[in-house]
C-alpha cells in the first residue's frame, strides 16, 4: 500500500510515526488512543498506510516474528523492542505492498539511519528485509502462532483446538465495521448488510463513519453486533422497565442503546476522560444521562435507590475483541486474567445490591474466557441463593449454532455469523432476584 501522491519524505515520516506507535503500545498506551493520536496527526502523512501496518504488523506478530527467525542468527525476541517494531513493521509491510519490494526494503533501512537507535541495526535490517523479500504471505508459519501461548493454551481447554485454530484465522481478517441506527433513523449505508432495521454491517470496514450521513446528527453509533445483544436480550427480558444503572458505562455505547429503549438511565465509571468520552457521545446523539464519576467498588447510594435493570459491562481481558484491537497480543499477560476474574466478582456483588425487586441484572463481558463468564455467572449464583439465571430469546438473525445458549447465559464466539465476518467474542448472563 503506497500513495503515489505522497513524498518520499512523507512516506519516510509515515514509517518514523508507526515506530513511534508502536513503542507507545508497547508501553501500554490503549489502542483507540494511539488512532486518536494518528487522527490528529498535524503533518500531510499517509495515515491508512500508518494504520495498515501497524495493525497489520500487530495482528501477525507472531508469524512474522517466527518467519524472521529463519533469517536471524539470534533468536527474535531477544532484540531489544525497537529491533524487534522495525522488523515487524518492515516485514509486514513488504509482504503486503503493491510497490516493488526491494525498494520498500530499502525505503525502511533508510529509515532506521536516521533514527538514533536504530542506526547500528541498519546492516542488519538491510541483510535480513533482503531475505525477506523472497518470501510470501502464504509461506509464513501458521497464524495460531499468532497468540501468545498462554492465550492458545486457554482457548484450547474452553473450545478445543479446532476452534482456537479458527479464531486464530479469523484475526488475520480486517474486522466488519457494524452500525446501530438510532430508533427511527434511515440507513446511511450504500450496500451493507442490513441484519434488521437497526443493525448495519458496513460492506466496505475502511469507510470513514463521520463520512456517513446521519453521523453529526446522531443517527447512529458504531458498535459491534455481539456488543449490543446484552442490553437488546436483556430489555426483552423486562419490557416494564424505566430505569437503568450503566456501571461501567464508557465510552457509552450501551448507556446509549438504553436510553434508545427509552429509559432513564444512570452512566458510571471511574475514568474521567473515558466518561467524558460517552458525555461528548451524548451530546452527538442529542441525548441525556446522569452521570457519575466513580469507582463502582465505592459507590455511593442512598439506601432507596434501586434500579429495574443494572447492567455491568465489566473490565475483562477484550480477548473477544483482539481482531480490531490487536495491541491485547502484545500487551495482555496471563497474569491479569486472575486479577481480573476477582475484581469482576467483586463487581458482580456490589452490582447486585442495586436492584429493585423483579429487576434484571445483566453481566458482560467480551472475553473468550469461561473463567470471565460462564465460570463467573455459576459462582456468583453459587454466592447469591436469591437470584436464578433467566434465559432470554435469541433473535433469528442469530442463527441456531449450537453452543450460542448455555445453561449459564449466552456465550458468541468469534466465528459466530462466519458467512458475515464472523462477530467480536461476549458472554452475558441475565440474573433475576427470585420472588421470596
Ligand atoms: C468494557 S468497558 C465498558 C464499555 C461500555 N459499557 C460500552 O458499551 O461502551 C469497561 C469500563 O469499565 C470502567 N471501569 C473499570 N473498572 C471500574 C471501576 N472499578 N469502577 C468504575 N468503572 C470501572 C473502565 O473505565 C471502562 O470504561
Amino acid at each position: 500500500m503506497t500513495n503515489p501522491n505522497y513524498s518520499a519524505k512523507q512516506r519516510d515520516d509515515a514509517r518514523r510515526l508507526s515506530l513511534q506507535l508502536l513503542d507507545k503500545i508497547r508501553n501500554g498506551a490503549a489502542l483507540d488512543d494511539v488512532v486518536e493520536m494518528l487522527a490528529w496527526h498535524d503533518q500531510p502523512i499517509p495515515k491508512s498506510y500508518v494504520r495498515h501496518i501497524l495493525m497489520g504488523a500487530m495482528r501477525q506478530s507472531g508469524q512474522l516474528a517466527r518467519m524472521l527467525n529463519r533469517h536471524l542468527s539470534k533468536p527474535f525476541d531477544k532484540a531489544s523492542s525497537d529491533i524487534q517494531d522495525i522488523f515487524l513493521l518492515a516485514s509486514f509491510d513488504i509482504l503486503n505492498t503493491t510497490a516493488p519490494k526491494p525498494s520498500v526494503a530499502h525505503a525502511w533501512v533508510e529509515t532506521s539511519k536516521t533514527i538514533g537507535n536504530l542506526k547500528r541495526a541498519a546492516n542488519l535490517l538491510n541483510a535480513v528485509l533482503r531475505k525477506v523479500v523472497a518470501e510470501t504471505p502464504e509461506e509464513l508459519p501458521n497464524p495460531i502462532h499468532n497468540l501468545p501461548f498462554w492465550l492458545r493454551k486457554r482457548l484450547i481447554a474452553d473450545w478445543g483446538q479446532p476452534r482456537m485454530e479458527k479464531i486464530a484465522a479469523m484475526l488475520l481478517e480486517v474486522p466488519p465495521t457494524d452500525l446501530r441506527l438510532m430508533k427511527g433513523q434511515e440507513n446511511p449505508a450504500k450496500d451493507a448488510h442490513v441484519v434488521t432495521d437497526q443493525l448495519i454491517r458496513l460492506a466496505d470496514a475502511s469507510i470513514d463513519v463521520r463520512d456517513l450521513k446521519g453521523f453529526d446528527k446522531g443517527g447512529f453509533i458504531v458498535q459491534n453486533l455481539a456488543a449490543g445483544l446484552p442490553v437488546d436480550l436483556g430489555l426483552a427480558l423486562h419490557p416494564t422497565a424505566k430505569t437503568a444503572i450503566d456501571l461501567c458505562a464508557a465510552p457509552g455505547g450501551k448507556t446509549i442503546q438504553l436510553l434508545d429503549h427509552g429509559l432513564e438511565v444512570t452512566a458510571v465509571d471511574y475514568n474521567t476522560r473515558r466518561l467524558t468520552k460517552l458525555e461528548q457521545n451524548l451530546t452527538r446523539l442529542g441525548l441525556d444521562a446522569r452521570t457519575i464519576r466513580a469507582d463502582v467498588l465505592q459507590l455511593q447510594q442512598n439506601t432507596d435507590e434501586s434500579y429495574d435493570v443494572v447492567l455491568l459491562d465489566a473490565p475483562c481481558t477484550a480477548t473477544g475483541t483482539i481482531r480490531r484491537h490487536p495491541d491485547l497480543l502484545i500487551q495482555k499477560h496471563e497474569s491479569q486474567l486472575e486479577e481480573l476474574v476477582e475484581i469482576q466478582k467483586k463487581m458482580l456483588d456490589r452490582a447486585c445490591q442495586l436492584l429493585a425487586p423483579g429487576g434484571i441484572l445483566i453481566y458482560a463481558v467480551c472475553s473468550l474466557f469461561k473463567m470471565e463468564g460462564e465460570d463467573q455467572a455459576k459462582s456468583f449464583l453459587e454466592r447469591h441463593e436469591d437470584f436464578e439465571f433467566v434465559a432470554p430469546t435469541l433473535p433469528v438473525w442469530l442463527g441456531d449454532k449450537e453452543a450460542i445458549e448455555t445453561h449459564e447465559g449466552v456465550r458468541i464466539l468469534p466465528d459466530h455469523l462466519l458467512e458475515h465476518g464472523g462477530m467480536d467474542g461476549f458472554f452475558m448472563g441475565y440474573f433475576k432476584r427470585k420472588k421470596r
